[in-house]
């Protein structure tokens, strides 16, 4: 399973970058807001330095809603890097803008999922990356798992080379139960990566070599 970060944060970028094991990036308007960027310029710069940054895909989101003004937007970012994903919103003119950017060879990331219908579409529409959003279902007292499974299973019945990205995933056991449903990429915070490292048990075991290996006298 790919892992991406999400995140607009370059720092963190870095962090996980560092690690050797990240996959890629997603980042939304809400992410971008919140590193405080602001101005055309200074979001299209963002999203190339972010490129420059990683060896993967890199999620840049339209936030128009109609398809000629997505189509449009779409295009500005596919042309700042080979590595952009144009991300569209998961409604009727984002689909129609999913299948042109399809048949015109430009990545896509169909975002704001929350059904089974809604990733079958997509994937219809010949996404690149669909985006189911586990945490958010959560959040609603809905299992957002459950959503994960049945993706992978009508996206193997039917052969779909549309990549699940399991997204608002909050901790690392959502990652971990990404990997064993099969999800093809998952998405979240620096946290839900480096908390994979952690284990009590790795800790106590290797301060135990390092005590017992002082006897070396190197
Ligand atoms: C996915 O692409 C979104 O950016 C993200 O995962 C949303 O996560 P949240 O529900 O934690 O905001």
């Amino acid at each position: 399973m790919k892992l991406f970060i999400d995140t607009a944060n370059l720092k963190e970028i870095k962090e996980a970058q560092a690690l050797g094991v990240l996959d890629g990036v997603t980042t939304n308007p809400s992410l971008m807001a919140k590193e405080g960027i602001n101005g055309k310029d200074n979001i299209l710069k963002h999203y190339v330095d972010i490129c420059d940054m990683v060896d993967g895909d890199v999620s840049a989101e339209v936030i128009s809603t109609s398809f000629d003004e997505m189509i449009k937007e779409g295009e500005e970012l596919a042309a700042l890097h080979p590595q952009i994903v144009v991300k569209l919103p998961m409604i009727g003119d984002g689909i129609k803008a999913c299948k042109y950017f399809s048949d015109n060879g430009i990545k896509t990331n169909v975002t704001l999922v929350f059904s089974a219908g809604q990733a079958l579409l997509a994937a219809k529409a010949g996404a690149t990356y669909v985006s189911p959003f586990l945490g958010r279902l959560d959040d609603i007292a809905t299992d957002g798992l459950h959503l994960i499974s049945e993706m992978r299973l009508i996206y193997d019945n039917y052969g779909f080379k549309t990549q699940i990205l399991s997204a608002s995933v909050r901790h690392t056991m959502h990652v971990v139960n990404c990997a064993k449903l099969g999800s093809d990429v998952m998405t979240g915070p620096l946290s839900s990566i480096v908390g994979l490292l952690k284990h009590p048990l790795t800790d106590s075991g290797l301060a135990k070599f390092l005590e017992d290996a002082k006897s070396f006298n190197l």
